[in-house]
């Protein structure tokens, strides 16, 4: 394992991530653990990562000295930089000069450990106010920029690396072979966490806390549960009942795809539940986006609940008593939810499947230690269709969210139409890896003006809201070719009645939310 430090920042999680497309197992800890205790966890090297902008900043934490002197290599990333040099001896100061953003840098060590191979001038993504002015005694400054005479240090003979700069993001050229050389040269790990040991250890992981007791898990047609399910199903095999609430929100196929290509791919048994009509007398009437999240959440809850108590009865005849439930809780959620770090709670969870507290059921979750590209990546290796793989994320209130109005029988059929429109164009014009999602959404309390034919009409516009983010918290709109756009745009006009109007949302989040409600 290679344990990431969490000083606060979002950038522990993207770290943890690099490191593992570097193929070795990472995990995310706090600051506040002692340093005792990580060593207990008998890491194979640490990275600490980002934080607030300077080792003197207010309440900035400080870093034990025998951290670096357990002899596990270490990767000092921005903060975690500054926190090595005091820690080591070092000088942190106050330049005034500050850099933010994109920044030239000039590698003055070309053969070193961390920047072998790495072109003299790489320009990189920093984020800092003070810099170190002095290396530690005994390390070699290998790389300078205007505002940081110190952008990087090294000492192979302690296993002590670092950078001022951030090499996990994007912007910074070449970061990931840093990051890599750190782990393969500096720490001497070896690539070896692939996606088929993550399959087999879960699996094992899933037998042993199962045993032969019974499990039951809720589909809700997205990603997650269905790779849950599906490891589950590997591990326990009929032992697993999954339930299919159909709330007749969904998008087109995507009720068929669960009850065809999932049960296929899979074997599961599969109990489903067509509950299209009770969730649409339900939201009879509601045009407020909380007021129908709520009602959604609560009819889901109760319907689970009715098709778990026979799942229950009909083990119960049996005599082999269902105990576990299945989540497809993500390391994200995890970390989020203050398994791993003392970092705000940006974004509060909201998932239909986030299931009843009084229900007696222990939880089984086995992707609670994957990010959410792992996770496809076992689904593959499971062998589910790449359409359920390759799903965009979809919100558990599904198309009952995207009606901006009342939700109805009619305005779901429309909604239904352009939304399949949209993501068939999108997949043909290859843009389904280069877009996170793209919610249609229908303003049904909003009429327009059109002529169709020869005639006027007076119909809805429909909202294209394509999307590219990493991780759903941040979003920028995507820069979808306009003439894709413009088949879109015909295509919906023409095949759905009563839509005469398509729009584009150009709003990045913030301040805008992916979805419209
Ligand atoms: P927002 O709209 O908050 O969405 O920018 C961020 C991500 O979360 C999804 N989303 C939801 N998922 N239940 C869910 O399970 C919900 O109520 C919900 N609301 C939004 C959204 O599709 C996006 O991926």
């Amino acid at each position: 394992t290679v344990l990431v430090v969490d000083f606060g920042a979002q950038y522990a999680q993207l770290i943890a991530r690099r490191v593992r497309e570097a193929r070795v197992y990472s995990e995310i800890v706090p600051h506040s653990m002692p340093v005792a205790e990580m060593l207990a966890k008998n890491p194979k090297a640490i990275i600490l990562s980002g934080g607030p902008s300077s080792v003197y900043a207010d309440g900035a934490p400080a870093v034990e000295r025998e951290l670096f002197e357990a002899g596990v290599p270490v990767f000092g990333i921005c903060y975690g930089f500054q926190a090595m040099a005091l820690a080591m001896g070092g000088t942190v100061a106050h330049t005034g000069l500050r850099e933010y953003g994109r920044t030239p840098m000039r590698v003055s060590q070309p053969g070193s450990t961390l920047f072998e191979g790495v072109p003299g001038g790489p320009s990189v993504w920093m984020s800092h106010g003070d810099s170190v002015s002095e290396a530690p005694e005994g390390f070699t400054v290998t790389a300078d920029t205007d505002g940081a005479p110190v952008a990087a240090f090294e000492c192979d003979e302690r296993r002590l690396y670092g950078v001022q700069y951030h090499p996990e993001v994007l912007h910074s050229e070449h970061g990931q072979q840093v990051l890599e050389h750190f782990l393969y040269r500096g720490a001497g790990l070896a690539p070896s966490w692939t996606t088929s040991n993550v399959v087999e250890e879960s699996v094992e992981a899933v037998r042993a806390r199962v045993g032969s007791k019974k499990v039951i898990c809720a589909l809700s047609g997205g990603v997650d549960s269905a790779v849950a399910a599906a490891l589950v199903q590997k591990a326990v095999g009929s032992q697993l009942t999954c339930v299919f609430v159909d709330h007749g929100l969904l998008r087109k196929g995507e009720a068929e795809q669960v009850e065809k290509d999932f049960v296929a791919a899979t074997g599961v048994q599969l109990k489903v539940v067509d509950a299209q009509e009770r969730f649409l007398t339900a939201l009879a009437g509601v045009a407020d986006p909380e007021q129908k999240r709520k009602i959604i959440g609560r009819e889901f809850i109760r319907v689970f609940e009715q098709a778990s108590r026979e799942v229950v009865e009909e083990a119960g005849a049996t005599g082999e008593p269902v105990e576990f439930l299945v989540q497809g809780t993500l390391y994200p959620d995890v970390v989020e939810s203050g398994g791993g770090t003392g970092t705000a709670n940006i974004k509060s969870h909201h998932n239909v499947g986030g299931l009843p507290e009084d229900m007696q059921f222990q939880l089984v979750e086995p992707l609670r230690r994957l990010f959410k590209d792992e996770v496809r990546m076992v689904g593959l290796e499971l062998g589910l269709p790449p359409e359920i793989v390759w799903r965009q994320p979809f919100p558990g209130p599904g198309l009952g969210i995207r009606i901006v109005g009342e939700v109805t029988r009619e305005r779901l059929e429309l909604l239904r139409e352009a939304d399949a429109i949209a993501r068939a164009e999108l997949s043909a014009a290859g843009l389904d890896r280069d877009i996170w999602q793209c919610p249609v959404v229908l303003l049904a309390d909003v009429r327009s003006v059109g002529v169709q034919g020869d005639g006027r009409t007076y119909g809805h516009p429909v909202v294209l809201r394509p999307v590219s983010s990493e991780d759903a918290m941040t979003a920028d709109w995507s820069r979808v070719p306009y003439d894709v756009l413009a088949k879109i745009s015909t295509r919906i006009t023409n095949e759905v009645a009563d839509v005469n109007r398509v729009v584009l949302d150009v709003t990045s989040k913030p301040p805008g939310t992916i979805e419209w409600e």
